[in-house]
């Protein structure tokens, strides 16, 4: 159970300005909201908070500003999904660090406010004191609900708690709790499915996991490595080049560890991603193909592996699902995690934006045991590091 410091009940917090780090890094096209689940996700708690007579700031990133440049990522266009979503009007705030702001926000008659994307500022990741400062200035007390940012040490997230009172908030501690009741309990066989295209940004949860997982099976872009480094081709498949010494030693982790690795055997290949798959057996890949999803007979081995297993951790999509012609692998694989969750034959765990995506696509988002939409927080988290958001919360 976590030692973090949380709001108590009793606590008055009538007329206080509460400063809520959200995760309202969503997908976004043409200015519009194309999946709504983490806003959604935290109506409860903000109703909940609002119905105390509070004012809250909703602080939160979207993308990489600081990197690829401020077009199309301002917050603003966030604004009318939430007014939708809360039946309130909501106050954006531009430029917001100065004096008056606080007054401002506690003279107004509005209960919601929306801060532009903290990444604008560049202090926002590098944890500037001086900027985490201006923001604690904005409030009278913080809460963190933002579990997905809580691996990123920046002013929102870790700086901030050290100018005012901090908090975790509700659905960080049962999202906490969630992970930890399953994946301590976990009942054996165990088994991982990973999933995704880069293998340097997992392999840290690869080789943690495979200490303690029977089966893994490796999906995705990332097993055209794997499949390579068996000397087949992969033809114009996405791939990592110069991995094959972290394949070599996951192969050898594999068997020291008593874990049976599984990667594809037959894959669904085509010209484009434009033109419906072929399956073809390893041996059978061309130059001119590119794989998009795992096969039918490698489906089928996944398969017995799931219905021999007692606990099961997915991360990554198995093949390109976003286009039709290439979901039938992750389709078929949330399929059967649903109906053996929901007969309680498995505990399941699911985390990461795009394998939520994945499970929603296929229909199966109310048969897992838990489906974390963290991504980057949620590896850090099953790898065995200290969060540093929650690590500046403890007691
Ligand atoms: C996420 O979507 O996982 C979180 O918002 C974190 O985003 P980041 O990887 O840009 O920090």
């Amino acid at each position: 159970m976590n030692n973090l410091n949380m709001l108590s009940v009793n606590e008055d917090i009538k007329d206080k300005i509460i400063f809520l780090r959200v995760d309202f890094n969503i997908p976004i096209k043409d200015g519009k909201v194309i999946d709504d689940t983490k806003i959604v996700k935290m109506k409860e708690i903000i109703n909940k908070l609002l119905s105390k007579k509070t004012k809250i700031i909703l602080c939160s990133h979207l993308g990489r500003p600081q990197k690829n440049g401020k077009e199309g990522l301002s917050l603003e266009q966030v604004k009318n999904k939430l007014e939708n979503i809360f039946k309130k009007d909501i106050i954006f705030l531009n430029n917001y660090l100065n004096k008056e702001t606080k007054d401002n926000i506690k003279k107004s008659n509005k209960q919601l406010f929306l801060l532009e994307n903290i990444r604008y500022y560049k202090e926002e990741e590098n944890n500037d004191p001086m900027f985490a400062k201006q923001l604690a200035g904005l409030a009278d007390i913080y809460i963190n609900e933002a579990f997905s940012c809580s691996h990123r040490a920046h002013a929102s997230v870790t700086g901030i708690t050290k100018f005012i009172k901090s908090y975790a908030g509700e659905t960080i501690i049962s999202e906490l709790n969630s992970l930890e009741k399953i994946f301590n309990k976990s009942n054996k066989p165990v088994t991982c499915i990973i999933g995704g295209s880069k293998i340097s940004t997992k392999i840290d949860l690869i080789s943690n996991l495979i200490k303690k997982v029977d089966f893994m099976i490796i999906g995705g872009a990332m097993a055209n490595n794997f499949i390579k480094y068996n000397n087949f081709e992969i033809g114009k498949s996405l791939f990592e080049p110069h991995k094959e010494e972290t394949i070599k030693e996951i192969f050898s982790a594999a068997n020291k560890n008593n874990c049976k690795l599984i990667i594809p055997e037959d894959v669904v290949v085509s010209a484009n991603e434009n033109i419906a798959g072929k399956n073809k057996s390893l041996s059978e890949i061309e130059s001119s193909d590119i794989i998009f999803d795992i096969g039918t007979n490698t489906i089928k081995n996944i398969s017995e592996i799931i219905n021999s297993s007692k606990t099961l951790l997915w991360n990554g999509p198995l093949g390109f699902f976003e286009k039709d012609f290439f979901a039938n692998g992750s389709n078929e694989v949330a399929k059967l995690i649903k109906i053996n969750t929901q007969k309680k034959l498995l505990t399941s765990i699911a985390g990461g934006g795009d394998t939520a995506a994945a499970i929603k696509k296929a229909k199966a988002e109310d048969g897992f045991s838990y489906i974390s939409t963290a991504g980057g927080a949620f590896l850090e988290w099953l790898e065995g590091k200290i969060l540093p958001g929650l690590k500046v919360l403890e007691k």
